[in-house]
């Protein structure tokens, strides 16, 4: 397969959303059009979860919830959809933000009732770190909703994302009809037989919905539409492409309406792989040798192996079976005997990966996150970030000689991105932080199970922490100096300055100007 070729049909992209906009019936609707499925780790629809699944670990048992981001490829348009799942309740962790570091854009899903939730606006605010293009698809039309014109307006104001409505809802909750793709010009009926024909519309007045709205909706529907053509912004390939605009579609997961505009206008602008910023080059996807990095370690699929799944997005060339690569960290060979392939029907059959791709191989703890892979040359990935964690809490062991173990377990831990670990510079016990209180059950789980370390957590005095960073090392020094009992180090020995509130660290930025305090740090 041609390189170029291989990865202009690539679409990855992973879907955010706020808990309960839709996300879940919106993906199983999406792979629909794709038919069969590969599912790496986890089967998607909710009545599954609750699967009992022999191989997985005792905590994702009793939750009944996958602790797991999977992966879901399916082709349509003639294109391979790459789909990764960003875990969205409980289950919400590092490796929810992580993800989005190996996407190529996102679908945005927001509840029409509800508009931006808090969820939804931080998983944004990640996408917009490295500008990834949006398509907003606003959800549950069938139910009753906001006014579409206050919907955009809160994109617009809240993420500071331009919005350009693609279609415009007929109706809404009991009378909702259909879409009128304001384009195109026609209207897709929402009790329209699958792969019928839109209508197409020559006069936009009341008699366009004589046979959809009730009579007293149809005038106002018919000047709502007029008016969006005429004041809502065209859709520009650019500024989405550059992360400044969003399409934003309507439609209803649940009654499968406007989903395959969706995925088809997804096969149309989302991108494929672009050039990635390496440590020394920009990697391009069709370059011919193969690139690529870890962005997430699923352990645990069988306890009694240790053995871990890593999952790495292909950069560029072509990651075969049983081909050599040189993990970059160590400088050592690794060899890609039994990489798990979940973009096609037909696992057997499959033995090459194209930028874009997400390959699983298994690793007996060898891998870990931001790890480069290449065939030899000396380049890392930048962007896959850590993030502040917000529930901080520090680990106790009962048995006091265990101590050292502990830190071993905890510095593994962390290297597979389940926890954050931050060591006290005063020698007290490691505190672990979290996004998500699921990930320290994961935690206690698997620290007992694997390590036969049976630990407890505590609360802290600290609430929030931040990377100290400064172009004079003195001034970290100083500053070291003076919070000895608030500072630590994390798993590269970066300093890290614990605070007992914001108010705390809103202080302490305004007496040290000269120190950065930041949230977001990259692995490398
Ligand atoms: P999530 O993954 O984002 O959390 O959302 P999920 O798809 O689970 O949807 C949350 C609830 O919203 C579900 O109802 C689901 O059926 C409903 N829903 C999703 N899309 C639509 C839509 O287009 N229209 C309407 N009316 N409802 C929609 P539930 O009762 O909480 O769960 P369930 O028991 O039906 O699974």
């Amino acid at each position: 397969m041609n390189l170029t070729k291989a990865a202009a049909r690539r679409r990855t992209f992973a879907i955010i959303s706020h808990p309960d906009a839709g996300k879940t019936t919106l993906t199983e609707k999406v792979l629909l059009f794709g038919g069969a499925i590969q599912l790496a780790g986890e089967v998607k629809a909710k009545a599954n979860r609750r699967q009992t699944r022999s191989d997985w670990m005792d905590i994702e048992r009793e939750r009944g919830i996958s602790v797991v981001t999977s992966v879901m490829t399916f082709e349509y348009a003639d294109c391979v959809f790459n789909l990764l799942d960003t875990p969205g309740h409980e289950d919400f962790s590092d490796d929810t933000y992580r993800t989005l570091s190996a996407v190529d854009s996102a679908i945005m899903v927001i509840d029409a009732a509800k508009g931006i939730e808090a969820r939804t606006k931080k998983l944004f605010e990640v996408c917009r770190l490295r500008d990834i293009p949006i398509v907003t698809f606003i959800n549950k039309l069938d139910r009753e909703g906001r006014d579409p014109f206050e919907l955009l307006e809160e994109i617009e104001q809240t993420l500071a994302l331009d919005t350009a409505p693609i279609n415009w809802p007929i109706g809404v909750g009991r009378t909702f009809a259909g879409v009128y793709d304001l384009e195109e010009n026609v209207i897709r009926r929402l009790d329209a037989k699958e792969n019928a024909a839109p209508e197409a519309v020559d006069t936009l007045d009341a008699s366009t919905f004589a046979d959809c709205l009730p009579e007293s909706d149809r005038a106002t529907t018919a000047e709502e539409i007029a008016l969006a053509k005429a004041a809502c912004r065209p859709f520009d390939l650019d500024s989405f492409r550059e992360g400044h605009l969003t399409p934003v579609l309507f439609g209803s997961a649940l009654r499968n309406f406007g989903v395959r505009d969706l995925i088809e206008r997804m096969a149309k602008i989302a991108p494929s792989p672009e050039p990635r910023p390496a440590s020394t080059r920009m990697v391009a996807p069709d370059d011919p040798k193969m690139t690529g990095f870890v962005f997430k370690i699923q352990a645990n699929m069988d306890p009694n192996h240790r053995d871990r799944i890593a999952f790495a997005r292909v950069c560029s060339g072509r990651l075969s079976r049983g081909m050599k690569a040189m993990l970059v960290r160590t400088g050592k060979p690794i060899s890609l005997q039994a990489p798990q392939f979940f973009f096609a029907q037909d696992r057997a059959t499959v033995d090459e990966a194209f930028a874009g791709d997400i390959v699983g191989i298994p690793n007996h703890g060898t891998l870990r996150i931001g790890d480069a892979l290449t065939e030899g040359e000396n380049l890392t990935f930048r962007g896959v970030p850590s993030f502040a964690p917000e529930i901080l809490r520090r680990v106790r062991v009962q048995d006091a000689m265990k101590a050292k173990k502990l830190r071993e377990a905890l510095r593994q831990m962390a290297e597979e991105g389940v926890v954050q670990v931050f060591l006290p510079v005063d020698g007290s016990q490691p505190i672990v932080g979290v996004v998500g209180a699921l990930q320290l059950d994961v935690l206690k789980g698997r620290l007992a199970a694997e390590y036969s370390l049976p630990i407890e957590f505590e609360t802290t005095r600290f609430e929030v922490c931040r990377w100290v960073e400064s172009a004079d090392p003195a001034e970290i020094d100083k500053f070291a100096a003076s919070h000895r009992g608030d500072m630590a180090e994390d798993l590269d020995g970066a300093l890290v300055y614990m605070a007992t509130s914001s108010f705390m660290l809103t202080h302490e930025r305004d007496r040290y100007p000269a120190i950065t305090f930041t949230d977001i740090k990259d692995y490398q």
